[in-house]
């Protein structure tokens, strides 16, 4: 695996027309070296979800330096790299209802060319493996977010974005899945960019990057890193 698997510089997006323009996202520049984890900081609105967007292709930046695995944005086939390579999680487990959870890992890893018999063996190691032939609506919040996990982690990812992850679960249920998830990214030495507006999950990344504080950043010349 690449050692730099992304390096953004002077990254700038706003919404909004000639009139009215919103800045969400102002001069960013970071990295993030392979098997390394970053959080994505800020209040709601901040641009986290924007940025994440724009880390799997789904929005444009307007201007900056963006090159994930060694390759520069504009020359990027998106759509091959959130197939086999960028594994996204969001805050409500997205799975298909009509399928059983080992179903749904199985359709996610054979769309990433992944070996369909190692399907069971992620929801055994996310502790839902007995729940396999149950339906997403026949299991808890927390076991549905267990799946989304273990369908991230059968495409064996280069790189995981989690947006607000544990968003939608109680305290002790987060924490359980948060484990989870950095015990997972660890083994399989994947990155994780994670955007959370909770410190105390935050803190379990190796570098936060505070999307509320870019203007006061770059008046000390710092990159929020
Ligand atoms: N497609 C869009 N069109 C216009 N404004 C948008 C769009 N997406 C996000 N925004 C605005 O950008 C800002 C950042 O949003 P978002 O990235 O969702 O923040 P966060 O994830 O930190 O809550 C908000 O003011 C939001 O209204
Ligand atoms: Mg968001």
């Amino acid at each position: 695996m690449e050692d730099n698997v992304l390096k953004v510089r002077g990254l700038r997006k706003s919404f909004g027309d000639r009139d009215a323009t919103v800045p969400v996202l102002a001069d960013l520049s970071f990295e993030l070296h392979s098997a390394g984890s970053l959080a994505l900081m800020g209040r709601s609105g901040s641009g986290k979800s924007t940025l994440l967007n724009i880390l799997c292709g789904l929005e444009q930046p307007d201007a900056g330096e963006l090159t994930l695995f060694g390759q520069d944005h504009r020359q990027i086939d998106w759509q091959q790299l959130r197939r086999e390579r960028i594994g996204v999680v969001f805050q409500e487990a997205n799975l298909m209802p009509a399928l059983s959870l080992l179903d749904n890992v199985r359709l996610r890893a054979s769309l990433a060319g992944q070996p369909e018999s190692r399907c069971q063996h992620w929801l055994d190691v996310l502790d839902i493996g007995a729940l396999a032939q149950r339906f997403p609506d026949q299991v808890s919040g927390g076991q549905r977010q267990r799946a989304a996990l273990a369908m991230v982690f059968a495409m064996s990812p280069s790189l995981i974005l989690a947006d607000e992850p544990t968003g939608s679960l109680d305290r002790v249920t987060a924490d359980d899945v948060a484990d989870s998830l950095f015990r997972l990214q660890a083994e399989t030495g994947c990155g994780l960019i994670l955007a959370t507006h909770d410190p105390e999950l935050a803190s379990r990344c190796e570098k936060i990057l505070d999307l509320a504080h870019q203007a006061a950043d770059q008046n000390t010349g710092q990159s929020g890193l």
